[in-house]
């Protein structure tokens, strides 16, 4: 029920000041009842508390502390950086991030009991302090093998290849933890394009480079990809045969070809060797 009341709500909030940004709203968010009657939100860019009155946010900046989302800063490369933050240990931070993200997915439910979840935000650092560009959530334990619950590219920083590299890094670190991963359902239509688009380039990378044969079993080993989400990107790539009672991979080297190209470039990688980073105990 609390579902569907969420779903259908009109939106609540129209805008956002995050930094030095103002940012439009695009959904319903459920803020604690006294915020619902705000037009605009002022939010803290570092703790992420929000506020009615721009005079609220002014006094809270001069003796807010943060210059950066609490936890741990697990990656760094030139100014990019990703930070984790355990739910349990920052409970206001994962809340308040969550009704920030809530603005901007529309099919998702709020999670209230953020214990149970790892929120990798990152950064863009400059000499003012890290700036949130996005995030995604992480079950610190998932039944369905899920890698990632929640995806967040904050307006002003989207279509800059942010969102392939926090899908990138989702898969990093079920490599790490030797998992395979899958991103939870649904996905919205910019979280589809986004998957499929970093799923697309991963394996035509792959298959590019591989001589002989290989089997959707080998590229999950070697990608964290879960084999169903190999088999419906290369089955609507056209590189799937079903011989036998069997899915093949056939990897024309003509048909690789027009896909990479069609596939653009990579982006913003991610550089392994400066992801410092253990597995969720
Ligand atoms: N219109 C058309 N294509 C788009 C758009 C758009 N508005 N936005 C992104 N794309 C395409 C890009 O061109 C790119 O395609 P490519 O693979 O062919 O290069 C691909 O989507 C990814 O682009 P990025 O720049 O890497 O992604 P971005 O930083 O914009 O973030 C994200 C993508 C996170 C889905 C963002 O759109 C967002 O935050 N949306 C709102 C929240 C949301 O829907 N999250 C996903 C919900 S599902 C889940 O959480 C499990
Ligand atoms: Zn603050």
């Amino acid at each position: 029920l609390r579902e569907h009341e969420e779903f259908t709500k009109v939106k609540n909030v129209a805008t956002i000041e995050l930094g030095r940004y103002e940012i439009e709203t695009w959904y319903f968010s459920p803020f604690p009842p006294e915020y619902n009657d705000s037009l605009k939100l002022y939010f803290c860019e570092f703790c992420l508390n929000f506020m009615k009155r721009k005079e609220q946010l002014q006094r809270h900046m001069r003796k807010c502390d943060l210059k950066h989302p609490p936890g741990d800063e697990i990656y760094r490369s030139g100014t990019l950086s990703m930070f984790e933050v355990d739910g349990k240990k920052n409970k206001v931070y994962g809340q308040n991030l969550c009704y920030l993200a809530k603005l901007f997915l529309d099919h998702k439910t709020l999670y209230y009991d953020v214990d149970l979840f790892l929120f990798y935000v990152l950064c863009e650092c400059d000499d003012r302090g890290c700036h949130m560009v996005g995030y995604f959530s992480k079950e610190k334990h998932s039944e369905e093998s899920y890698n990632l619950a929640c995806i967040l590219t904050l307006p002003p920083y989207q279509r800059k290849g942010y969102g392939k590299f926090l899908i990138a890094f989702s898969y990093e670190l079920s490599k790490k933890e030797g998992k395979v991963g899958t991103p939870e359902r649904p996905l919205s239509d910019l979280g589809l394009l986004s998957y499929r688009g970093y799923w697309t380039r991963v394996l035509l990378d792959i298959l590019k480079k591989h001589k002989g044969n290989i089997s959707i079993k080998e590229l999950s080993d070697m990608t964290a990809i879960k084999a169903e989400d190999i088999l419906t990107t290369l089955q609507s790539l056209e590189l799937i045969q079903y011989r036998k009672g069997q899915h093949v991979i056939c990897a024309d080297p003509k048909v690789l070809d027009r896909h990479l190209k069609a596939a653009g470039h990579g982006g913003l990688e991610v550089d392994v060797s400066k992801l410092i980073w253990t597995p969720y105990k």
